[in-house]
């Protein structure tokens, strides 16, 4: 299995630029199902997980070329013959159930894996299930699999109003692409609000779709007959910003990120000037530096956008653990995010877990050990510990991290980190 072995101490500095997000090229990939013709998506990220999109999409029948040294991925869909999201896919991905709403919408039936619990928390998907159901469909669960179809098997989905208990990404997300084809207007309140969801929504129209207030709490979509594949490039990726300018502000002197939309991140860059970091933000880049400070310690509450992001919770934990005094870090959106934290005490950190809560005390520097990252975000945090670390740090099953970060070590050295990936 490879690890990433990192020499700590040396700090950073250089430009580094940011790919395409994650969290919508997956979104743009399942959308493609929607449409007859060709879709061409451009700057979509060199990362395990638009692999595993793309096997997902050739199960069902569509053909997926990726050229991953552009970063495209090319997709036609009308070889589509099976309508399956197979256990073995969606229990590597969660984000294969999104292919369940463009399913339902052009095909009338989907049978998907449950995607079953991961390490950050339970993973529910019964939002997205209320919202097909009150749009027409019926459906059952049996074997682990969720087997969805329009009622009767006949005709389109019809158009409905759906209030979403929580502003759940993958429930609007799924309910919105199931409305592109349905007859009628769907509005979907409480919506959530994530920049991932806007793009998701701009693609949808390039391909002809009717919707509009995407990024607002309420969002209407106006079903039609058909949609036509479209070319579309990937917004950059606000997390991966946020995870190389908090490498910055950990152990950074005049980090550049380029690409990063501080638009999109407001919430986030505000916490890192109420601690004292040295920030200069322009139009598509952040600069970044530690700064002599003086420091302080902070709250930070996660919360659906525009709130903090829960997926930079670790990362700013890591941050937190360096500054003199006590910040709180409180986990709103998921159960049980804080895994990260008795690796990261073995780094010498000092922090304690009550409930949804984490009392960090800042500690002066962290020591190299050896640890292991517990899913995506979890190890990025932990790499970014062992920069700061003095002597030698290892992180196991960086797999987790291969998933969401293209080229993460080879993008750090470049900004002087010492590390390495062995296999
Ligand atoms: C997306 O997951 C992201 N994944 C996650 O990023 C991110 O952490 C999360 O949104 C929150 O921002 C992708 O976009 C692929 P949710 P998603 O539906 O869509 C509960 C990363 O690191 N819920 O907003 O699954 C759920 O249990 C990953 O890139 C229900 O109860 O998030 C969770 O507690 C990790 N029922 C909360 O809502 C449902 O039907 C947030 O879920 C759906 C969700």
């Amino acid at each position: 299995m490879a690890k990433f072995v990192i020499n700590g101490g040396k700090k950073l500095t250089g430009r580094v630029k940011v790919s395409g997000a994650k969290n919508s090229a997956l979104k743009l990939m399942a959308a493609s199902i929607l449409a007859t013709g060709k879709t061409v998506l451009e700057n979509v990220p060199q990362i395990e997980d638009v692999q595993t999109m793309a096997q997902v999409l050739r199960t069902l029948g569509a053909r997926v070329e990726l050229d991953q040294e552009k970063g495209a991925v090319e997709i036609e869909t009308g070889g589509i013959r099976s309508f399956e999201a197979p256990y073995q896919l969606v229990r590597k991905m969660r984000a294969s159930i999104l292919v369940a709403g463009p399913l339902l919408s052009r095909f009338g039936k989907v049978k998907v894996a449950v995607p079953g619990g991961c390490n950050i928390g339970s993973r529910q998907i019964d939002l997205h299930l209320k919202g097909f159901e009150v749009m027409g469909t019926e459906s059952f669960l049996e074997h682990g699999y969720v087997h969805a179809r329009i009622k009767n098997g006949i005709g389109k989905l019809s158009g409905a109003l759906i209030d979403l208990d929580f502003p759940s990404r993958g429930a609007t997300e799924n309910i919105m692409m199931a409305a592109c084809l349905a007859k009628g207007k769907t509005v979907i309140n409480n919506a959530a609000k994530e920049p991932e969801i806007v793009d998701l929504a701009n693609f949808l129209i390039s391909m002809g779709a009717d919707i509009e207030g995407a990024g607002r709490d309420c969002i209407n979509i106006k079903g039609t007959g058909t949609l036509k594949g479209a070319s579309y490039r990937v917004m950059a990726d606000s997390i991966e910003a946020g995870t190389f300018i908090t490498a910055g502000a950990i152990w950074g002197r005049d980090v550049t990120v380029e690409g990063a939309l501080a638009h999109n991140m407001e919430i986030f860059l505000t916490k890192l000037k109420e601690i004292g970091i040295d920030i200069e933000v322009s139009k598509d880049k952040v600069r970044v530096s530690r700064g002599e400070g003086p420091f302080r310690s902070v709250h930070v509450s996660t919360l659906p956008y525009p709130g903090f992001p829960t997926d930079l919770q670790p990362i700013m934990a890591v941050l937190l653990a360096t500054i003199p005094g006590i910040s709180i870090i409180t986990e709103n959106v998921f159960e049980n995010r804080f895994m990260y934290v008795d690796e990261l005490n073995r780094m010498g950190a000092n922090i304690k877990i009550d409930g949804h809560h984490a009392i960090i005390r800042g500690v002066e520097s962290f020591s190299g050990a050896p640890v292991t990252a517990c899913d995506l975000r979890a190890g990025a945090a932990l790499v970014l510990a062992g920069l700061k670390a003095e002597g030698l740090t290892e992180v196991v099953d960086i797999f987790h991290i291969q998933r969401g970060y293209e080229c993460f070590d080879e993008k750090l050295s470049k900004i002087g980190a010492n590390i390495m990936k062995v296999d």
